[in-house]
């Protein structure tokens, strides 16, 4: 499913959209260049999760934890790290909500990944001319709310 990005708004409510609708254990695994709107997008699910601190790419912490929303939000970015390096961060902690409470994870550059969860929305964020950007959502063994399709292209 592709939506079109006409501008930085239009991926901030989507990502509203895409918070709104989570539930407790969702895995976000986000594709793209640099500078392709990933982090935009998780502070858009953020704000749809009624989180009100600044979410700021997690580059150097590898992690950030945000507590006060309807859900706890899980936020990684891989874009250091070697496949081996993230096999050794057992992200599936995360996901499976063993020893942190269960929430939505969110990870930037996926591709790093050696393993992938049961579960996921994949999202591929790519360039257009200017400030425009297009999204590719694709679910792994789970639903897209109504919400989110009715913004396909
Ligand atoms: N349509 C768009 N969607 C998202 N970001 C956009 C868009 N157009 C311009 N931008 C700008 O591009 C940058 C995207 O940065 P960021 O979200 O940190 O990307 P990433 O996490 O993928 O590296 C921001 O400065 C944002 O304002
Ligand atoms: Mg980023």
């Amino acid at each position: 499913m592709k939506i079109f990005l006409a501008d930085t708004t239009a991926t901030q409510k989507l990502g509203i959209t895409v918070g709104q609708s989570l539930n407790a254990g969702n895995v976000i695994l986000l594709e793209g260049d640099l500078g392709a709107g990933k982090t935009t997008l998780v502070q858009g699910i953020g704000e749809g999760l009624g989180i009100t601190d600044l979410i700021v790419s997690p580059t150097f912490t590898l992690i950030n934890e945000y507590t006060q929303g309807r859900l706890p939000l899980y936020h990684l970015d891989l874009y250091r790290l070697e496949p081996n390096e993230v096999a050794a961060l057992n992200l599936e902690t995360y996901w499976e909500g063993i020893e942190v409470t269960p929430g939505i994870v969110a990870i930037e550059w996926a591709e790093r990944m050696p393993y992938k969860p049961e579960s996921y929305l994949s999202v591929r964020l790519t360039y257009g001319h200017e400030n425009t950007r297009q999204v590719e959502i694709t679910p792994h063994n789970c639903a897209i709310s109504e919400e989110i399709a009715s913004m396909r292209m």
